[in-house]
């Protein structure tokens, strides 16, 4: 969108009440960069904030909530801004369901707060003319500008960095908002006391994200802001502890508080990957990295056998048949799949984790070290290899005590050689080699012989890639030989 600035300009010029209210008020005042702007006008109709809107030179179109109720517009090019009347909502029957919403240009700005999640939230911040405010006092903000703060504890609230709902029915009315407060909780904000009184209140509101739809995607995107925080885990242990992990994710819910008796593993299932999430935060692994993490283990209580040496084991128990016998591993991604579905994941995201997931094991070897990077990288590619690496170093470093140190210290190795065959770009694709599928049929090979003939190759290049072996004669050699 063109800067906050010109859209503030843009709705000064309308003439009419406006403040522009939510996350660009709460972002700028935090001095961070606002993504989008949401504003709210007064005192007039739909209509005639239709005929306001200038659409020879703007792109308007209809605003309208899930039932249809039409609130407001989105005026995309060349701002991508919403513009909405004030609304509250009305109880109509006993039960939680039982609420209107009202849109109306009459609506105070307390009444409009009221419908918001956070008091920091709902700060409002007059744009053009500052009208009559009915009784409600205009403050200067954090910094300067002038705020208007109905709830009387947004702007303290955001300057200590605390979460409070702006009604206790807050998580009731709207479970995504649990998530919200996690996410400001992953971005360095505690929660009142009230507050968390309320999360255990209505913690079982969390059931109503787990289905499938729209909803499912909001999910995600607040799962994955919350993986990405500075604090990620800190609003990861608060779910876990507050019952909302376990309801939103019940692939997870076996492995919370889940003893490991394994002569590897001196922490709950749960803790470890909680500690193993704390590395990631560290080094700043990517999103899918995190995401893996917190799924790579979470099989573990499934697929669990106890041995002969009295201690627990993950991986399929030799001699016994079943769709559950298999590698911790296999079970931890079949759940991610699970949970990714539900959440509407998008294709890559899914896959990669998967891929993480289910490659997450990679051992301590004496030998073959070399081999082993060059064939991750032909397997998985240059890019999943290096986050299997920083996946397996993460997960590592996640035990209370007797954290491995010689594996760890050929993980650093393993990712120096990645580096190196990048940077000298050692062949991990047939496309990187310097015959292709025309030379072989020149050769007499075909149909799918290319395909194997090509691979073989490679594997002999990207393990020995010497000049004479990247040159085109001794590939077509030596494809010839492998014929
Ligand atoms: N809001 C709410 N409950 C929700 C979502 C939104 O009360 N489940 C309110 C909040 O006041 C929020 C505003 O609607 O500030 C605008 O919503 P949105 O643009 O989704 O959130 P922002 O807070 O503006 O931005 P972000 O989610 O990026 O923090």
């Amino acid at each position: 969108m063109t800067s906050i600035k010109t859209a503030d300009k843009f709705i000064a010029a309308l003439g009419v009440e406006a403040y522009r209210v939510g996350g660009s008020v709460r972002d700028e005042l935090l001095g961070k960069h606002p993504k989008d702007a949401d504003y709210m006008v007064r005192g007039v109709s739909l209509a005639t904030l239709s005929n306001l809107l200038p659409r020879d030179r703007i792109a308007v179109s209809k605003l309208t909530l899930r039932d249809g109720q039409h609130v407001g517009y989105r005026v995309g090019k060349p701002f991508d801004i919403e513009i909405v009347l004030p609304r509250k909502e009305i109880s109509t029957g006993p039960g939680h369901g039982d609420f209107k919403i009202i849109s109306d240009p009459d609506i105070t700005l307390a009444e409009d707060a009221q419908r918001r999640d956070f008091t920091f939230n709902a700060l409002y911040k007059p744009v053009g003319i500052l009208y009559d405010l009915g009784g409600l006092v205009a403050v200067a903000g954090l910094h300067d500008p002038v705020i208007v703060d109905p709830t009387g504890r947004g702007l303290h609230d955001l300057e200590r960095k605390l979460i409070h709902t702006t009604h206790p029915d807050s998580f009731r009315d709207d479970p995504l908002r649990i998530l919200r407060a996690l996410r400001f909780v992953a971005q360095g904000f505690d929660l009142s006391t009230d507050t968390h009184l309320e999360l255990a209140e209505h913690r079982n509101a969390a059931t109503g994200l787990t289905g499938g739809g729209n909803a499912s995607g909001t999910v995600l995107t607040e799962m994955s802001r919350i993986l990405m925080g500075e604090y990620a885990v800190k609003a990861l242990r608060l779910m876990r502890d507050s019952g909302v992990m376990a309801i939103l994710f019940p692939e997870l819910a076996p492995m919370l508080g889940f003893d490991q008796s394994s002569r590897y593993h001196d922490l709950t299932t749960d803790e470890h990957t909680f500690k193993a999430l704390e590395t990631a935060v560290k080094v700043d692994a990517p999103l899918r990295v995190r995401w893996a993490l917190l799924f790579h283990d979470c099989g573990k209580p499934q697929v669990a056998w106890k041995g002969k040496d009295g201690r627990k084991h993950y991986y399929a128990q030799p001699g016994f048949d079943g769709p559950w016998n298999v590698d911790h591993e296999v079970a931890s991604e079949r759940y991610w799949r699970y949970a990714a579905e539900r959440m509407n994941a998008d294709k890559a995201l899914r896959e990669d984790v998967a891929t993480l997931i289910r490659h997450h094991m990679v051992t301590w070897k004496k030998r073959g070290v070399v081999q082993r990077v060059h064939r991750m990288r032909i397997q998985f590619g240059d890019a999943l290899t290096k986050d299997l690496l920083l996946h397996r170093m993460c997960d590592l470093t996640g035990k209370g005590s007797g954290v491995d140190h010689k594996h760890l210290e050929q993980l650093g190795e393993m990712e120096y050689m990645r580096v190196e065959a990048q940077r000298t770009r050692v062949p991990a694709t047939v496309k990187d080699l310097a015959i292709d599928g025309e030379d072989l049929k020149l050769l007499g090979i075909y149909g799918r012989d290319i395909g194997l003939v090509l691979r073989a190759v490679l594997d002999e290049v990207a393990c020995d890639p010497s000049e004479m072996k990247r040159g085109r004669i001794w590939q077509v050699n030596r494809a010839e030989a492998l014929r």
